[in-house]
């Protein structure tokens, strides 16, 4: 393979600007062309693209963001688009792609490769963390990190005037910012898609705590949880405990998708980047590349995309047990 793509697609996650440079040193390294398509498959599309050369990656390993920046495409959801960057590609004379992004990009991946035959081995760039084939993913540790700093100066807030916080954390169908940013941060109740919190739960959970005594709690809502969110959850509360019960709610929304990537983040980032390189230049396919148990591994697309991705059920009890 002489000639590859790289591309960011879907939620920008903390950390992807350190695999972009680990990519594009990696191909550099082994002597392989390396061009960047800017915004995700639109990019490929239009043909917005250019040569990157190591230092076009200096300086971007402490930048939260994706210096490619990112999409959800639309255009390349249909057989025309694809057919379009299958023809850009050809023009550039690029054989391979490595495609960082979560479970939209390597499904997208995965079909242009079956209808064209262009292979792409990819890195698991999200938030969420709700990738099967690794066990975490790049932009992760940061957003929990940056929960876990709102969550501390609530607490404060909270404590000084005796009220319940409902905090919401981002996770349309994945609980785990919640579930680690709510134990590191001595969370009450943490509520998730993944497991089924009645109202009554989170009733009980409150009334327990006021007859210990405690004068303040934090309830984690995940975006996605079958309740609804932090706002529907709080409504839901009042009604069943007090309509004046003091009670206030923070969504903490893409300030979780922004700022500068933690050590752990640039690191984990920095070996999936030159893993997902290495695994194309050497014939790895429609592979993503992983961690898993400190190893690197490479898992089929189609696993991560079908695979579900459990939620770790001792954190979900250890959060009850450190609550009481
Ligand atoms: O997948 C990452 C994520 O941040 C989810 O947690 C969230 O539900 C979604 O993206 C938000 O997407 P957008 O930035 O398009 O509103």
């Amino acid at each position: 393979m002489k000639r590859i793509g790289v591309f960011t697609s879907g939620g920008d996650a903390p950390g992807m600007n350190a695999c972009i440079r680990a990519v594009v040193r990696g191909a550099v390294y082994h002597g392989v062309e390396v061009y960047g398509i800017r915004r995700g498959y639109n990019g490929m599309i239009t043909g917005d693209v250019y040569k990157m050369e190591s230092h076009s990656v200096s300086n971007i390993v402490q930048r939260g963001g994706t210096i490619l920046k990112s999409a959800r495409s639309m255009e390349f959801l249909t057989k025309e688009g694809r057919q379009k960057a299958y023809d850009k590609l050809m023009e550039l004379g690029i054989e391979g792609l490595v495609a960082i992004g979560g479970n939209g990009t390597f499904t997208g991946a995965q079909l242009f490769c079956s209808e064209f035959g262009i292979p792409a081995v990819g890195a698991p760039g999200t938030i969420d963390n709700d990738l099967y084939g690794t066990d975490y993913t790049i932009g992760f540790d940061t957003a929990v990190n940056t929960a876990l700093d709102a969550i501390d100066r609530i607490r404060d807030t909270a404590s000084s005037h005796d009220r319940i916080f409902f905090i919401e954390v981002m996770g349309r169908d994945s609980g785990y910012i919640a579930v680690q940013s709510g134990i590191a941060g001595g969370a009450e109740l943490v509520m998730v898609p993944e497991v089924l919190t009645p109202i009554s739960e989170v009733v009980e959970t409150l009334r327990q705590g006021w007859s210990r005594s405690k004068s303040s709690s934090i309830i984690i809502v995940a975006e996605g949880d079958e309740a609804g969110g932090a706002v529907e959850v709080a409504a839901r509360i009042k009604e069943e405990v007090d309509e004046d019960a003091d009670i206030r709610v923070t969504t903490l929304g893409h300030t979780q998708r922004g700022g500068p990537p933690s050590a752990y983040d640039r690191i984990l980032a920095s070996r999936l980047g030159l893993g997902a390189v290495e695994g194309l230049i050497a014939g790895q396919r429609n592979v993503m590349a992983g961690i898993i148990n400190n190893e690197l591994v490479y898992t089929p697309f189609e696993d991560c995309i079908r695979l579900p991705k459990p939620i770790n059920e001792d954190l979900m009890r250890m959060v009850k047990i450190l609550s009481v």
